[in-house]
């Protein structure tokens, strides 16, 4: 990912209004990527606050978006099958993707089933074949934790330099197998849209946005010209006045 001084944020009144703007970008980069490239390659993520864009793109109905020209990946897995209840695939797939008419064959899950090592080197080859080089997405939807993870890239993961594009990750809590994209994939993307949300978010925003970059909020490293954070007024309550 570069890194620069001045990342790209947004503030919001609500959860709601942040995920209709993301939802509206969304329509936007798909409609623009479908005319140029035939197709839109978008990575999904997991975690409450991407729920509420997935339910409410799930309600939006089948020509929301361009949806048999969709390319859908995960930007990480939790190393269960795909019915667990810690699927991130499942959590999209049921409020979602199962609604609309996606081409199964352009779903592409991260097999987390078949272990963290396995998965990740089968996902990497096959992004390589379905994006071609460089393997560049137009979309990554991410998410930050309260510890500064982004993805499945905790703090001081190996995995953050690495120069491969999946990896095997460890997380410090349950379910603790996962595979992630690694900064090197997420840095190539057209855009990253970072959404966070809620009180318990500030700290970590302000640590990610206003002090420097680092591997202990892996978060902090979204900061190229290619990421966008979509905050709520509440995560963003500790950062300075100037970025609304
Ligand atoms: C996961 C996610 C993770 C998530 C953050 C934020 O699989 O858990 O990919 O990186 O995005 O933990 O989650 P919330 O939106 O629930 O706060």
């Amino acid at each position: 990912m570069t890194r620069s001084p001045a990342p790209r944020v947004r503030v919001f009144p609500t959860l709601e209004a942040l995920t209709e703007e993301a939802a509206r970008t969304l329509r936007r980069d798909a409609a623009a990527a479908v005319t140029r490239r035939g197709r839109f390659t978008l990575a999904l993520v997991g975690g409450q606050t991407p729920e509420v864009l997935y339910r409410l793109l799930g309600a939006a109905g089948p020509r929301a978006l361009p949806y048999p020209r969709l390319e859908i990946f995960w930007s990480d897995e939790r190393a269960v099958p795909p019915g667990h209840r810690d699927s991130n695939y499942r959590l999209a797939w049921e409020i979602w993707l199962s609604r609309v008419p996606v081409d199964p064959r352009r779903v592409h899950r991260i097999r987390g089933e078949e272990g963290p090592d396995a998965a990740a080197a089968r996902y990497e080859r096959e992004l390589r074949r379905t994006l071609g080089i460089p393997p560049r997405l137009d979309l990554i939807l991410l998410g930050v934790g309260r510890d500064g993870h982004t993805a499945s890239l905790f703090p001081h993961a190996p995995a953050l330099r690495s120069a491969r594009l999946v990896e095997a990750a460890v997380a410090p809590a349950s379910p603790r197998k996962r595979v992630t994209f690694t900064p090197a994939l997420i840095g190539a993307a057209r855009r990253v849209l970072v959404l966070a949300a809620g009180r318990e978010k500030a700290r970590v925003v302000e640590r990610a946005l206003a002090h420097p970059p680092s591997d202990t909020v892996p978060a902090s490293l979204l900061r190229g010209r290619n990421v966008s954070w979509l905050l709520d007024r509440a995560a963003a309550a500790r950062l300075v006045r100037g970025h609304e």
